[in-house]
């Protein structure tokens, strides 16, 4: 054995050394080996998601059986907004409230909601389901707060087929809507109940989604401003 490693490491100390340096090491690797697994498995999830959807396993049709997440994005989700940004109304229910809440819904929403005494079947074959407000769900529908049921009209609900009406009913219709799904477990007066039934025996109409449209095809068309656009940025140079 040479004289120099007696004298400057000795036996116990060198290993002690080498056994340090050892576990360093080792420790490293192991470290490398961990982030390299976590990288690969970020990597193979990512995948595995892209694949689900590319190859269109995901659920698309009505009678797939809906994914954890989407129940999850439904119920969770969109009751929490719903609730967390429900408002209380501007003004009370009255009987001209609802009447003028039942023409509205009438031609707009029974398509999809149904009506006393009449079930919308285009909205039993939706899914989510559009609620029956004046049938199986009324009791469910009743029971919401009237900011709870004006949110969803106003804003819709995505990848539901649920519309977003603030941009072709105003503030005050969308309230007496609201007012009027609220009550939609009581009793209501008999002209409102007639308005939501008068069908004379016509199947309910599609919502007239070309009304607002010719309406605005009246209005004179604005020039556009384009003054906060830099000279080069204004599409008109283009055209
Ligand atoms: C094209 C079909 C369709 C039309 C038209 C429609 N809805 Fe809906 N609506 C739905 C569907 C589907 C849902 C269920 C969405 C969900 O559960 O995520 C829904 C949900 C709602 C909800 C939430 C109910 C709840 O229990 O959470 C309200 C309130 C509502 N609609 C009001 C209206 C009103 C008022 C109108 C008319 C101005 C209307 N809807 C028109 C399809 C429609």
């Amino acid at each position: 054995m040479p004289k120099s490693s007696n004298a400057f490491t000795g036996g116990r100390p060198a290993q002690r050394k080498t056994a340090k340096g050892g576990r360093r090491s080792g420790g490293a690797s192991g470290f490398g080996r961990l982030l390299l697994g976590v990288f690969l498995g970020v990597c193979l999830s990512a995948a595995a998601a892209v694949a689900y959807f590319y190859f269109g396993k995901s659920p698309v049709a009505v009678s797939d059986k809906p994914a954890l997440w989407e129940h999850l994005a439904e119920t969770v989700s969109v009751r929490r907004r719903m609730s967390s940004e429900a408002k209380l109304p501007p003004f009370p229910a009255s009987e001209e409230v609802f009447e003028a809440a039942a023409h509205i819904y009438r031609n707009q929403c029974a398509v999809c909601h149904g009506v006393p005494g009449r079930e919308a079947a285009v909205g039993r074959q939706m899914l989510p389901h559009a609620p029956q407000f004046f049938g199986r769900d009324r009791r469910e529908t009743s029971a919401k707060a009237v900011g709870e049921l004006f949110w969803p009209t106003a804003f819709g609900i995505r990848r539901s087929g649920m519309p977003a009406y603030n941009h072709t009913l105003s503030n005050t219709q969308l309230w007496q809507l609201a007012l009027l799904l609220h009550s939609a477990n009581d009793e209501l007066p008999d002209p409102v109940s007639n308005l939501l039934i008068a069908t004379d025996q016509q199947p309910v109409q599609a919502p007239p989604v070309v009304l607002p449209l010719r309406e605005t095809a009246k209005v004179p068309r604005q020039p556009l401003d384009k003054s906060h656009l830099a000279p080069t940025e204004r599409p008109e140079s283009r055209f």
